[in-house]
């Protein structure tokens, strides 16, 4: 199941709106519409978990074209929509995407050690982990966007920003890392846990350009709850057509060839932590952290 998982990095959701938890931002023109999205009058920050809500298409299609997260959703709109010169190689997050079923969360900045950005992103992912499967919907994900830059960072910034909040998450994670899981990023069974389930994460990031798969013009960091894999895997005849047709479309669309880190959860060389955040090339260094803690 990792191995279409990562691949489905693509598979993707999203959510909130740090911005619309400051005063100083009535100001912006986005501010009057956005401050419907929550019946309350404006949160102020750190927001009771109850008023943060994740964001649907069709919350986040409501915004104003001219706002940072409209921009930003249409970015990543037209990343999983593109056919050229096939289809968006996770063709599940795309069936995701058009069925409605990805929850969106809006972050507005990317930094990782800003401890109103974690507290907003683990809210948020603990409520979408407990929203029940059949409110969200069989190809589920949530995706959590960051402004377009004006100059995007390097893939290598890229990837420890994403580490870095993976380690932000579990340091506000509720629950205890579950006991079947192995603690140590450097092994077979390593993934990434939140509320004390296993989930796959993924990211999108400005600064890949030849693997296309893992382009958009915003950093956009992706959750798939389990139960998606269970789902697309549950016989062997339909996980081995899944790989396939993933593995076909990934090397007709990305300049690289398909990473020799896509391989099954649980295969003795394969480490799930590799497949999460991949590189442009076909280099994939270890996990900058032993352990998230
Ligand atoms: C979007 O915002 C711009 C600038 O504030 C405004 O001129 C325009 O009418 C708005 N569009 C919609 C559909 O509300
Ligand atoms: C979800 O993905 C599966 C493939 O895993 C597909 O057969 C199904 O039609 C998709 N569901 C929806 C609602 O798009």
């Amino acid at each position: 199941m990792a191995l279409v998982g990562p691949v489905c990095i693509l598979a993707v959701a999203y959510f909130v709106l740090r911005a619309l938890f400051n005063k100083d931002t009535t100001s912006r023109p986005y501010f009057k519409w956005a401050s419907r999205l929550f019946s309350e009058e404006t949160p102020q920050y750190p927001q009771k978990e109850g008023q943060l809500r994740l964001l649907n298409r069709q919350d986040v299609e409501a915004f104003n074209e001219s706002t940072w997260q409209r921009q930003c959703y249409d970015a990543f709109q037209t990343a999983i929509l593109s056919e050229d010169p096939v289809a968006f190689p996770c063709i599940y997050a795309t069936k995701g995407f058009k069925a409605r079923e990805h929850r969106y969360i809006f972050i507005e900045s990317d930094d990782m050690s800003d401890d109103k950005n974690m507290k907003v992103m683990a809210t948020a992912l603990k409520k979408y982990l407990e929203t029940p499967h059949s409110e969200l919907g069989p190809n589920t994900s949530m995706v959590v966007l960051f402004p377009i830059p004006t100059s995007p960072l390097s893939v290598k910034d890229y990837y420890q920003k994403y580490w870095d909040c993976l380690r932000g998450l579990r340091a506000r994670d509720p629950k205890p890392w579950p006991g079947q899981i192995p603690t140590d990023t450097d092994t077979p069974m390593w993934r990434m846990c939140f509320d004390g389930q296993p989930i796959f994460s993924a990211a999108l990031t400005p600064g890949h350009s030849k693997r296309r798969s893992r382009y958009a013009p915003c950093f956009c960091i992706v959750f798939q709850p389990n139960f998606v894999f269970d789902i697309l895997f549950s016989t062997q005849l339909k996980k081995q057509s899944a790989i396939s047709k993933v593995r076909t479309l990934l090397s007709d669309y990305d300049d690289v060839a398909v990473s020799p880190e896509l391989k099954n959860y649980g295969d003795e060389t394969g480490r799930e932590c590799k497949q999460y955040f991949i590189m442009d090339d076909n280099y994939a260094p270890a996990c900058p952290y032993t352990t998230l803690g």
